[in-house]
């Protein structure tokens, strides 16, 4: 049974008694098949499996969905218990900070800047900051985060490696409906209808590996995910070919397609591997 901790002093105890290898999977709850597939994976390589639950307010815009962003914590404890959970840490946001709005947070760099971070400014900032704090509190030996938030990997590896943090980041990928659609806790906001034009996104992606496949140079593996895109109900906020850092303009060789766009009010990630001859 997975033991549920709700402030910081429990974890420290919990973490003290702890020996061998830990792993952690942070969220932020609404727990799905994605997330399910990180607890496995930190179960495979981990003796001791932390999940944190926390919906992070430093992450959030002022026009976000903060206030409606679903909390699940019953079901989320439910999936934690079947995947062999040892600990789960449950913190309020006066737990986590104390004095309100912490003064000193991470500065992500220019890629922070970029993507994401174009339509959501001080997102990564938010990020970081939570994701730091939660491996000083929980002191991993391994950290695992989804290949569905790419951006979000990337710079938590970039900052683990910048600031000598003794943590192993793992990258898992992508979980997705059998329809090709990436799980998100997002998804339940979309109406039937919405959600067949999500659909979009990954068939846009799809359209633009294919075209790697086939041997088609960067331009037109871009265009081909574009012309796969052209539905009516979903606006794109940016579609583009990277480097696996996420430098842009790779011209041969493994890089990264990525895609961002909004299906009514809710704004959908995606982004998938792609080959370039
Ligand atoms: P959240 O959106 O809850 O995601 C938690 C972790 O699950 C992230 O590493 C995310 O990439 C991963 N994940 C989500 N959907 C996935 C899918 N379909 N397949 C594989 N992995 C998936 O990301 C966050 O929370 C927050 O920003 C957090 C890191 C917890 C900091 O607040």
């Amino acid at each position: 049974m997975a033991e549920v901790l709700h402030t910081r002093k429990e974890l420290a105890a919990a973490r003290e008694a702890t020996a061998g290898p830990v792993g952690v999977v942070m969220t932020m709850g609404a727990l799905h098949a994605g997330h399910e597939a990180l607890l496995r994976a930190a179960r495979e390589r981990a003796g001791h499996v932390i999940v944190t639950i926390f919906v992070n307010p430093l992450q959030f815009g002022p026009n976000e969905d903060f206030d409606r962003y679903p909390r699940t914590l019953d079901s989320d404890l439910e999936i934690c218990r079947r995947a062999g959970v040892d600990v789960v840490f449950a913190p309020s946001v006066s737990e986590m900070y104390p004095e309100g709005r912490p003064a000193v947070r991470l500065d992500p760099g220019p890629l922070g800047e970029d993507l994401e971070g174009l339509s959501r400014p001080g997102f990564f900032h938010g990020v970081l900051t939570v994701v730091m704090k939660l491996l000083q509190l929980t002191r991993p030996d391994l950290a695992f985060f989804g290949e569905k938030d790419f951006q979000q990997l990337t710079l938590v590896r970039r900052m683990v490696r910048d600031l000598d943090v003794p943590t192993e980041v793992v990258g898992v990928p992508t979980v997705r409906e059998p329809d090709g659609l990436a799980m998100s806790s997002r998804n339940r906001y979309l109406s039937a209808e919405q959600r067949r034009a999500a659909l979009s996104l990954s068939a846009a992606l799809r359209a633009g590996a294919a075209a790697a496949e086939r041997g088609e140079d960067a331009g037109t593996v871009l265009a081909a995910a574009h012309r796969a895109f052209d539905v009516p109900d979903a606006r794109l906020d940016y579609l583009v070919l990277t480097d696996t850092e996420l430098e842009p303009g790779p011209v041969a060789g493994p890089a990264r397609l990525l895609i961002a766009a909004w299906v009514g009010a809710t704004r959908l990630i995606d982004n998938t591997a792609i080959h370039l001859a």
